[in-house]
């Protein structure tokens, strides 16, 4: 039995608990490292993705891979494969501002998977509405999501937080107190209230949505929704950064 946690590197203790957790479900651990140009609709961003294969290959060892794989493009994408469709849900928030991202994500974990053959996948809840495409996936891997690791301030472990300044990174904190603050409303209306006044404090937080969903289908969440969460994005020193937390339902 084989449990695959597919990365793009620039492994982190966020990486680690996948990887642990992964530990717990089967022996045989693949930790795939490969930055997907096809979900990547920005070339800029794809070129300062961060890579560090040699540091990777320690963490994933360490934290519990028994393979860390790097496949290469011609592997994964053999000429005249096709790109699937993530579906409705891959249109909105994080595929409205990134047009064909989930495209890009669905496909290449179709390929990895048909090429590892593992039983089990693991994955974030840091990217949730991925979590949410890949579950919807028609596949027989059984998808096991971990919760977001965070740092003891609360920004939610992201390689891309190695991008931000020291100033950044305190900018960037508004989004953990923006979601933490959120969490505590009595009502979804001043849940979405306290989001907007707090990000909208904090000048170098370029917001680009900031809402509380239903986890079902990403719709808007009301008084009657069980499962609530708010889901953030935005740019701080122009790198983009996403965060989400289950909001408590009445
Ligand atoms: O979450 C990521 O790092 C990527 O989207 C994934 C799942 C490895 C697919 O390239």
């Amino acid at each position: 039995m084989t449990v695959l946690v597919p990365t793009m590197g620039a492994l982190h203790k966020g990486h680690q608990a996948l990887i642990k957790r992964a530990r717990t479900l089967d022996k045989d651990v693949i930790v795939s490292i490969f930055v997907n140009p096809l979900q990547f609709e920005n070339k800029a961003d794809l070129e300062k993705y961060p890579r560090s294969p040699e540091r990777d290959i320690e963490i994933a060892t360490i934290a519990g891979a028994t393979e860390v794989w790097f496949p290469e493009y011609e592997d994964l994408y053999p000429e005249g494969f096709k790109t699937l469709s993530s579906g409705a849900l891959g249109n909105l928030y994080e595929g409205s501002s990134r047009p064909g991202h989930f495209d890009g994500v669905v496909t290449v974990i179709d390929r990895l998977c048909a090429i590892a053959k593992p039983d089990k996948a693991v994955f974030g809840e840091k990217d949730f509405q991925q979590l949410t495409i890949v579950k919807a996936m028609k596949s027989k891997i059984e998808i096991v999501a971990v919760p977001t690791v965070r740092e003891f301030d609360g920004l939610a472990m992201s390689s891309r937080n190695l991008r931000l300044s020291e100033t950044g990174r305190s900018v960037a904190l508004v989004i953990h107190r923006a979601l933490a603050a959120a969490k505590l409303a009595p009502t979804v209306e001043i849940a979405q209230e306290i989001l907007n006044t707090t990000l909208s404090m904090e000048p170098g937080f370029d917001k680009d949505y900031a809402t509380i969903i239903d986890e079902k289908d990403f719709s808007l969440a009301d008084e009657g929704t069980e499962n609530r969460r708010a889901i953030i994005a935005g740019w701080v020193e122009g790198v983009r950064l996403i965060d989400n937390m289950p909001m408590v339902g009445r």
